[in-house]
């Protein structure tokens, strides 16, 4: 009698099947043995997936074990999920969306403005005239792709660096499944990739690709840190001031005029109440909302007093155009975060957030309290 035993492995993670099998004892005369694995669905579609099984050397060493390991696949069987990218996404800086030919330079997009990841399925890919085809056979919507974004902080003064991990953080202007990822997700050093999922104009999803590697650039920035001969020099400043009967648009309320320098990857938080987990007063919970009323933390949808520093406009009046590719765009952006951003004057690295309110709302809404002097005391942070 000759016994073996066998072990069964697989290298997807999301993909389960039971991991070991019972010893098989091959009694005189004996040549085959079936030996069942039980394999767990794990309701995500995938075109292929693979397990292989492992025949583990006789203790005793009698038996020849020469095939030691199968590598068995599932087929999807449904030809329509064969939806797959052709070839690997790229990431690459906003700024070079459509500078094709800038390739050597999009390795290290700089700092301080969104990356996007391109798949061999967008028109503005390098190899699109090659891919093209196969999208449109495969019947992939690219707009219907769905993406993953992973993340490392920058290498350390040794060379180490740490392992990718996904972004999961969520903030209530941005999120981090989306096309572009908001440059608040990483700094000049950090190392990033994206992960496609192509889904077909039947809504079927096919395999995820991962782009390559890129590190965002140490050199180039759009408002780096000590940035020379620029506004962004100034100070925190937080201006009150009473608009009258004069003002039309806003009258005989307080005007609230906050402006501060930008320094790439940056969030700037205003609000008149402490703010504590960071996390979660960035996070899209409700708590944000009915913790900080008179706040920058707050969509425009989300104001309760008659004004707040996010309003409904996408684009600053004051900016005639884009000052970089693609700054304005809510299709590749998401609109709430392009509210946010209204207020960044990315050419002068200066943020300007501006609000009205009424005084009651100060003493109500805002947490703010009548001084000795009968004067209004409110304290932004
Ligand atoms: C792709 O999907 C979008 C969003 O559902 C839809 O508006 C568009 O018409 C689709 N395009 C094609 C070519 O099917
Ligand atoms: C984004 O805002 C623009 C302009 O305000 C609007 O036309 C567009 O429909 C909005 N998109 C979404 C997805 O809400």
């Amino acid at each position: 009698m000759i016994s073996l035993s066998c072990f069964v492995c697989n290298s997807l993670v999301a993909f389960k099947a039971v991991c070991v099998c019972p010893d098989i004892e091959f009694k005189q005369g004996e040549k085959r043995h079936v030996v069942e694995v039980e394999v767990l669905f794990d309701g995500i579609r995938k075109m292929r997936e693979a397990f292989t099984v492992h025949l583990k050397p006789d203790e005793n060493m009698v038996a020849e074990t020469q095939v030691t390991k199968a590598i068995v696949y599932i087929e999807e069987s449904n030809s329509m999920a064969d939806v797959t990218f052709p070839s690997l996404p790229n990431v690459m800086s906003l700024l070079h969306y459509d500078d094709v030919a800038r390739k050597a330079d999009n390795l290290y997009p700089p700092a301080g403005y969104p990356v996007i990841c391109v798949t061999a399925c967008d028109p503005k890919y390098p190899d699109y005239d090659k891919t093209g085809s196969i999208c449109v056979s495969e019947r992939i919507n690219n707009t219907l792709t769905r993406y993953r974004w992973l993340i490392s902080a920058p290498a350390g003064p040794n060379g180490v660096t740490s392992p990718m991990k996904e972004v999961d953080f969520e903030t209530f202007f941005t999120s981090a499944k989306m096309i572009t990822l908001d440059s608040v997700y990483f700094q000049a050093g950090s190392r990033v990739r994206c992960a496609a999922r192509a889904v077909n104009s039947n809504g079927e999803e096919g395999l995820e690709l991962s782009s390559p590697i890129v590190t965002i650039s140490q050199e180039e920035g759009m408002c780096p840190p000590h940035k020379m001969g620029t506004v962004g020099a100034e100070p925190f400043s937080a201006k009150l001031h009473y608009t009258g009967t004069d003002d039309l648009k806003h009258p005989n309320l307080i005007k609230v005029t906050i402006t501060m320098p930008h320094i790439d990857g940056m969030l700037p938080v205003i609000s008149t109440r402490p703010l504590t987990n960071f996390d979660l007063t960035l996070s899209p919970d409700g708590t944000r909302v009915g913790n900080h009323r008179c706040s920058n933390l707050l969509d425009f949808s989300e104001v309760t007093t008659g004004h707040g520093f996010i309003t409904a406009s996408i684009q600053s009046p004051e900016s005639i155009g884009e000052s970089a590719p693609y700054q304005f765009s809510s299709s590749l952006r998401g609109n709430s975060t392009l509210r946010f951003y209204k207020n960044l004057n990315l050419e002068a690295c200066l943020w300007e957030f501006r609000s009205y309110y009424h005084m009651s709302e100060l003493l109500t809404d805002c947490g703010g309290t009548i001084g000795t002097n009968g004067q209004v005391c409110i304290a932004f942070v």
